[in-house]
């Protein structure tokens, strides 16, 4: 099968693509059929050796796809050979074909195609953990969204929409902000490319700042962002595509009543696994009902792997980045 293969930390036009032996179900595994594989930030990250997990060498990217069971291992129950799943292998998915233990399959809606079901989990499952359990986001707060176009972002600010809050979202560039418009109808917008994000969400919230402030890119904004956040408000630490992680000041949490809370997936899933699976099903839930609207906007195919990756490294994401493994796209 046709894969792509990191055998050597660097950038993406260092990644080659393979043929590789396929891969077989182990206990509690299928096999899934690849027709989509979606990238995000920190894929990137991976393969330049710069992330929190690294496989060992040599590896397949990709965390998430979309696809058809294929074959099923010693088990695995609740799923049949043919069914549509939206799968996280957690690596491996820029491939034709990956295994993927139980925990990580999930059947995909009818009216969902294989490139929105590669690009639903990661993002949506993260906001809304962020905004729901983190923050505990209520109707009527300001919830200020920075990085809003980008994938994490765009989830965040149409699901803050969602529960009810008033949604300032903020971007770099006038270009990503009406996306950000047209994608999710946020109630402000702020573009922040002249380095004035204070001043502005200040000005928006009549000088008290924002509730809850949703952060994936740290830095100078983060450092703004203790600054402009409201009494009571809650600061989420999603991320730092930025490249700075930056420093909490303890006595800005003292003078605004505020709180800084981390964001990290992974080890929510782990932790609180029933939580985790309430969350997913409430998202396709919502996806059923029309209330989300995931935008797979940049679509590659699996030969053009290095310009999807530096869609991330160029600054240039807005909505989901996929690559479409085999044709069909049902
Ligand atoms: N905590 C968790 O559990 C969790 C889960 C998933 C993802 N994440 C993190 O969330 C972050 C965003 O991931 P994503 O996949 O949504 O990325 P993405 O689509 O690339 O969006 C990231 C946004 O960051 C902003 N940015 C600012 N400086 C940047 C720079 N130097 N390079 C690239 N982007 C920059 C960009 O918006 P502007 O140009 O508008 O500033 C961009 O839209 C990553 O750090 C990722 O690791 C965390």
């Amino acid at each position: 099968m046709k894969a792509v293969l990191c055998k050597a930390y660097g950038p993406a036009e260092d990644l080659v693509l393979e043929q590789l032996d396929e891969p077989s179900a182990g206990e509690n595994e299928a096999i899934v059929a690849v027709h989509a594989a979606s990238l995000n930030f920190p894929d990137g990250l991976q393969i330049q050796g710069k992330y929190q997990f690294q496989p060992p060498m040599p590896f397949v990217p990709g965390s998430e796809v979309g696809g058809v069971i294929d074959s099923i291992g010693p088990g695995l129950e609740g799923f049949a050979v043919g069914d549509r799943v939206m799968a996280i292998p957690g690596i491996g998915g820029l491939a034709e074909k990956v295994a993927v233990r139980a925990e990580g399959l999930r059947r995909i809606p009818d009216n969902m195609d294989f490139a929105t079901a590669a690009g639903f989990a990661m993002v949506y499952t993260t906001s809304y953990y962020a905004l729901k359990q983190r923050a505990q986001l209520q109707p009527g707060e300001t919830l200020l969204v920075l990085g809003a176009s980008g994938g994490v972002g765009l989830s965040a600010v149409e699901l803050g929409r969602v529960m009810g809050a008033r949604v300032i979202a903020a971007a770099s560039s006038d270009e990503k902000l009406d996306f950000v418009r047209r994608a999710a109808a946020p109630a402000e917008v702020i573009n922040y490319g002249d380095g004035e994000l204070k001043e502005k969400v200040k000005e928006l919230t009549a000088g008290r700042g924002a509730d809850v402030i949703y952060d994936p890119v740290g830095g100078d904004l983060f450092d703004q962002c203790c600054r402009c956040i409201n009494w009571n408000g809650r600061l989420l630490v999603i991320g730092f595509t930025s490249g700075r992680i930056p420093e909490y000041k303890a006595n800005l949490a003292l003078l605004k009543g505020s709180a800084m809370v981390g964001v990290f997936l992974g080890r929510f899933k782990k932790e609180e696994p029933a939580a985790y699976e309430a969350n997913f099903s409430e998202l396709l839930n919502m996806y059923e009902q029309g209330k989300l609207n995931p935008l797979i906007t940049q679509t590659f195919p699996l030969e053009r792997f290095a310009d999807a990756f530096n869609v991330f490294t160029k600054r240039q994401a807005m909505g989901k980045v996929v690559l479409q493994v085999r044709d069909e796209q049902a």
